[in-house]
């Protein structure tokens, strides 16, 4: 849901007798769960403000809605355990009922299971769910809290064991499997639902990593120095975080949040004082304003998306970063230029729109909303930004293409069918990418399955051949 329709909903009135928190994450799990929500941590923000929720209510709110959208499958599968009933004849608002139940269950220590059954039941009668489905809730939410542990199906059907136990759609579990064998997806899939690490990267051009630090221990902020990239930050908790983006020194543009598999890309394309850039999918801003940074501020860089409501974003962010080295084109005038060949810039990065699988760990919604089918549109779509790119190199420049996504059909599959069709082109690997580790076959970098704690993103430097 966009900001503009989420105001114009309200809100049914809070229950009685029950915790705002759990009637708030009612709310956003089934907007997120029906579609009508793409970002569960900014539909959380949304709806922790409207209801006027304490920091602890946003706290619980946030954990249920995380926890259930990181644990969906697994909770599903132990609800199936104590009903005959088929799971597609229980309603949504059941279903979301209960998998709340389950996952206060088992995922929470302090939570008193039988308040969050009790919840439930108020909820559903607060929205007038039939007497027959509240005594459903009631009778299975009451199993749930006293199951003893999880259970799963044996692990040998391997991919529906793995899809279960992580809850995974089984779909990716396999792709998986087929690119990275058992052992790195079971290492990697086991780490896919923790907290995501709270990385920032510093404004080299504003402050140093180590003043930065030093200014937010002083207000008892805690981060330490990234073992990957040496502009980054990490922070020490998401409460760290969080405090760090309500501190003076996030207005005075010092950082930008962006984890450091996301901050390689701008590495990958290596900036150089007095180049001209291109970043074609640029909203809203965080490799265009690292690339500003890694030239010193000494390289042009034209940033341009065709989404001009994220444009605006970017421009927000050019602001608040004071980076000037960005100059924003209209999209338009970029593929007049692809439509003269005008190969005029040094570099062109375009890191592409696609099913961002790879940042499930920081959006576990998005293994919900992605599904085998939109992935040959994905693919077109990144076929023909790359070809619009190409168009735009000079002669000896390079053309880097990134996704935040692990799945061969963005990747190895689009870069593939690039090079066959766009005659003088080659893979040339990177120098500096510490993080990423090649893909066997050929020059194509990722960070997954090799760093699992980081996002998966994958990189791939091509540069034209001089004439
Ligand atoms: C992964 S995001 C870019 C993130 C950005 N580079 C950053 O670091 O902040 C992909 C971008 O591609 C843009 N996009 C989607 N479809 C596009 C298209 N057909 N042509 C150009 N940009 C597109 C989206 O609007 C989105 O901003």
């Amino acid at each position: 849901m966009t900001p503009a329709k989420r105001k114009k909903q309200t809100c049914p009135p809070l229950p009685a007798g029950c915790s705002p928190a759990r009637w708030a994450a009612y709310t956003v799990l089934s907007s997120v769960l029906a579609g009508e929500e793409l970002d569960a941590p900014e539909a959380i923000r949304h709806w922790s403000v409207v209801l006027g929720l304490s920091d602890a209510d946003r706290r619980l709110c946030s954990a249920i809605v995380l926890n259930v959208l990181r644990n969906l499958l697994t909770l599903d599968y132990q609800i199936r355990q104590f009903t005959r009933a088929k799971a597609s004849s229980i309603s949504p608002s059941v279903r979301n009922l209960l998998l709340m139940i389950a996952a206060q269950r088992h995922f929470f220590d302090r939570v008193p299971v039988y308040a969050a059954v009790y919840d439930a039941v108020e909820i559903a009668k607060a929205l007038r769910l039939p007497a027959v489905a509240v005594r459903f809730i009631n009778a299975v939410g009451r199993r749930l809290a006293s199951q003893e542990k999880l259970i799963y199906p044996p692990a040998s059907n391997l991919a529906y064991h793995l899809s279960i136990r992580w809850s995974l759609p089984r779909w990716f579990v396999q792709i998986l499997l087929g690119t990275y064998g058992e052992s790195a997806t079971a290492q990697l899939v086991a780490t896919i639902n923790d907290e995501p690490r709270a990385a920032v990267r510093v404004n080299t051009l504003r402050t140093t990593p180590q003043q930065l630090a030093e200014q937010w221990a002083a207000s008892g902020i805690h981060a330490h120095a990234s073992e990957y990239v040496h502009e980054a930050l990490v922070l020490d908790s998401a409460r760290d975080l969080a405090e760090a983006l309500a501190h003076g020194t996030f207005r005075e543009g010092f950082f930008y949040v962006q984890d450091e598999a996301s901050q390689v890309v701008s590495h990958a394309l290596d900036p150089r004082p007095g180049e001209l850039i291109l970043d074609l999918c640029a909203a809203p801003g965080g490799k265009a304003t690292h690339l500003a940074e890694l030239s010193r501020g000494l390289a042009t860089i034209h940033a341009t998306d065709r989404d001009s409501n994220r444009l605006a974003k970017l421009e927000e962010n050019l602001v608040r970063l004071q980076t000037s080295a960005v100059e924003v084109k209209p999209f338009e005038d970029i593929e007049r230029l692809a439509q003269r060949k005008a190969q005029c810039y040094d570099a062109v990065l375009v890191d592409a729109p696609c099913s961002a699988l790879g940042t499930v760990r920081r959006h576990p919604e998005v293994r919900w909303r992605v599904s085998p089918p939109i992935l040959p549109g994905l693919a077109a779509t990144q076929r023909s930004l790359l070809s619009l790119a190409a168009r735009l190199v000079r002669p000896g420049g390079r053309l880097v293409y990134a996704t935040c996504s692990p799945l061969p059909q963005e990747n190895h599959e689009v870069i593939e069918t690039f090079l066959k069709s766009s005659k003088g082109f080659i893979l040339d690997p990177p120098r500096q990418l510490s993080i990423l580790a090649p893909s066997q076959e050929n020059a194509i970098f990722s960070s997954w399955p090799h760093h699992p704690h980081l996002d998966g993103f994958c990189i791939a430097v091509l540069r034209r051949q001089a004439d």
